[in-house]
């Protein structure tokens, strides 16, 4: 399993204006923030190897794997900025503001990346358009087909299937196979092309580690939310 650069990993730490002017008497709000940083490392590293797998199986070279690995690993870095309003979420729905603020995270992690000068500006497209629908109905820019970065189109695909696989406080993972079902009925998102060695890839004898790392992240957020008991 890849595990991220020491200075992809640093870029989580929890800033001390993410929550405004709070002091340090809120110890709730900073506990909370340390395990949204957690979940959003133990993300990133699963999309990030996932997006590995995927760009191995479409052939590409050494380097740019590993800079789709390395976008995966701080793919959602824009969501850390406004933790402090999802902060403590425990049901699944969001409000329509909230949906406004997430919808921007693209955006603060290209913004995000770009002040502290990670990567170029390749690396940062990757970012920006993880969340753009192959059919066009995706945002920030609703760019469709190949006008998506090949980076991105990869991290859509290997994003919804580690979003579904996880156990989050306010629901059960999904078995791979659901998964699957699921992103099937969503496959207008995706690139065929892709989606279809992607299935290849979870398919595969070799996908056994990521099973249990999968299982493994799932088994600390039932900890976490026997806590929250
Ligand atoms: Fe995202």
């Amino acid at each position: 399993m890849y595990r991220g650069k020491k200075e992809l990993l640093s870029l989580f730490s929890v800033e001390d204006d993410v929550f405004g002017n709070e002091t340090e008497s809120d110890m709730d709000l900073e506990k909370a923030a340390l395990e949204d940083t957690e979940e959003a490392i133990d993300h990133g590293i699963l999309v990030a190897n996932l997006a590995l797998r995927l760009a191995e199986e479409l052939g590409f070279d050494s380097e740019f794997r590993s800079r789709v690995a390395d976008a995966g690993i701080v793919h959602d870095i824009g969501k850390l900025q406004i933790s402090g309003l999802l902060y403590g979420r425990k049901e699944g729905v969001l409000r329509i503001e909230e949906i406004k603020y997430v919808r921007r995270h693209p955006t603060l992690g290209y913004n995000f990346l770009s002040k502290k000068k990670i990567g170029d500006e390749e690396f940062r497209n990757m970012i920006l358009h993880h969340h753009e629908n192959f059919d066009g109905s995706g945002y920030p820019d609703n760019i469709k087909g190949e006008m998506i970065p090949v980076g991105s189109r990869i991290l859509r695909i290997c994003d919804v299937y580690a979003a579904l696989v996880s156990e989050r406080p306010y629901r059960p993972a999904f078995e791979k196979d659901n998964a699957m079902e699921l992103m099937i009925d969503e496959v207008k998102n995706f690139d065929m092309t892709f989606f279809l060695a992607f299935m290849r890839v979870v398919h595969a004898d070799d996908f056994a580690s990521i099973d249990d790392y999968i299982k493994r992240c799932n088994s600390k957020v039932h900890v976490k939310s026997k806590r929250l008991q």
